[in-house]
């Protein structure tokens, strides 16, 4: 059976060819010359999960499935959440332009409007919300690992908020803590093992 993940980040279709069964061939954009940026204008994780999966279903007549992720803090009622990958380039007291998917200015806008909030306070999830399409029917699975924002950014591995987010039951952030810990944890590895098993009772 062929799947096609919505996305060109190697690192995510690593992550995830490496849990899914075997007998899945697994696509990415590239594998199936997509390269259309597909716009993500949807108000909720699960809708942008959803557009992104449906282009691909309705274009190339491929089962498929893409994902979503927002970082939800408490004491930004929620913010960033689905604007979670612009944060920095929507912060409207920046003078400068910045791109989206800027992590220093992602994680500077929340570390400046947390500033005065101490750490007990800083309750934080990341969420995911995957959206897959099998011969034109969705199902939705979800994976969410809860923490806290830490006063200041410390380790240099993983990607995105990585630096700043401390998972629940640890004391260190997602980039000190290192990928084997974080991938067996994340929001992400939740919601594809949901994924996988489903995809196991397909076979
Ligand atoms: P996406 O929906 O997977 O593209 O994620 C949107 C944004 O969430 C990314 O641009 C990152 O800033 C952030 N993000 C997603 N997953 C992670 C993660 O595992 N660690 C840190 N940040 C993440």
């Amino acid at each position: 059976m062929k799947l096609v993940f919505a996305t060109n980040n190697s690192h995510k279709l690593e992550e995830v060819s490496k849990m899914i069964p075997k007998e899945i061939e697994l696509l990415s954009l590239k594998d199936i010359n997509c390269t259309t940026d597909i716009p993500e204008t949807g108000t909720t994780l699960e809708e942008n999960a959803t557009i992104k999966s449906k282009f691909v279903s309705t274009r190339y007549h491929l089962d498929c499935f893409a994902d979503d992720t927002g970082l939800e803090i408490d004491a930004l009622n929620g913010a960033p959440g689905v604007y979670t990958a612009r944060y920095g380039a929507l912060d409207p007291s920046c003078e400068q332009e910045v791109p989206s998917h800027d992590n220093e200015a992602n994680m500077g806008r929340v570390l400046r409007e947390l500033a005065t909030v101490p750490l007990e306070k800083r309750t934080a999830r990341f969420r995911t919300v995957i959206s897959l399409i099998i011969k034109g029917k969705e199902h939705q699975f979800e994976g969410v690992v809860e923490g806290r924002i830490l006063m200041r950014k410390s380790g240099h591995e993983g990607f995105g908020y990585d630096p700043i987010f401390c998972p629940e039951g640890y004391s260190e952030s997602f980039a000190s803590l290192g990928d084997d810990i974080k991938n067996s944890i994340s929001h992400r590895a939740r919601a594809v093992a949901k994924l996988a098993d489903y995809l196991k009772t397909l076979a």
